[in-house]
């Protein structure tokens, strides 16, 4: 493969990107970026107080701790911050940068193949029923001590859907040239192998 080989994985909340995501880099030997944790640190930050804006721009690696991001609160806290264009704008370097690093990257999100990297040499746009999603949340949620209902994750992953399709900056949109992958009735195994298989059809 060449050396600034870029893999985009899109799709809607909890469908599986960041497992195949790590699995896929971890399979070619690519840095791996998960652009939700951008989101979700400028989120945090606003629950915090501060302005959105000013935090995208100021963003700090120490405010990107997967752990503390990852709860519903913050999750619907950058869902709202993902549609202030000034914000988007403000991490797109950073963004591009990692994909264009040599030896290959993998980023996953909601624009990677449609707006941050047009040109990536693949791009996977992986999805799942709503229900599915919403309970493989509540698993993980629940496995932190978590004490969201699963309804609640449902309507949570809903909300976010409906927001981050329908806004009008960069809205989540599988790429024309993007293979879809329903990973509503396959295992993390049978997933991960199609991803794989797609990669490795676009070298
Ligand atoms: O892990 P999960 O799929 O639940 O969400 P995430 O990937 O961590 O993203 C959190 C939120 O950030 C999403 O609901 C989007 O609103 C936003 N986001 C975005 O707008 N663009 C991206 N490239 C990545 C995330």
């Amino acid at each position: 493969m060449s050396a600034a080989f870029t893999v985009a994985i899109d799709g809607p909340a909890a469908a599986g990107k960041g497992t195949i995501s790590k699995a896929v880099a971890a399979h070619f030997g690519f840095a791996h970026l998960d652009t939700g944790l951008l989101y979700r640190a400028v989120g945090a930050q606003v629950l915090l107080g501060r302005d959105a804006v000013e935090v995208a721009h100021t963003l700090r690696a120490e405010d990107i701790d997967a752990d503390v991001l990852r709860t519903s609160a913050v999750a619907q806290a950058a869902s709202k911050v993902a549609v202030i264009p000034q914000v988007r704008a403000a991490l797109v370097d950073f963004q591009r940068s990692f994909a264009a690093r040599a030896g290959g990257a993998v980023l996953d999100g909601r624009d990677i193949g449609t707006v941050i990297c047009p040109e990536a040499a693949a791009k996977l746009f992986v999805t799942a029923t709503a229900e599915v999603r919403a309970a493989r949340r509540y698993a993980e949620l629940a496995a932190k001590g978590a004490a969201d209902s699963l309804d609640q994750v449902l309507a949570d992953v809903r909300a976010r859907d409906a927001r981050d399709a329908d806004r009008v900056e960069a809205p989540m949109r599988a790429a024309q040239d993007a293979v879809v992958i329903d990973t509503s009735g396959m295992s993390i195994d049978a997933a991960v192998a199609a991803s794989i298989q797609a990669i490795l059809s676009k070298r």
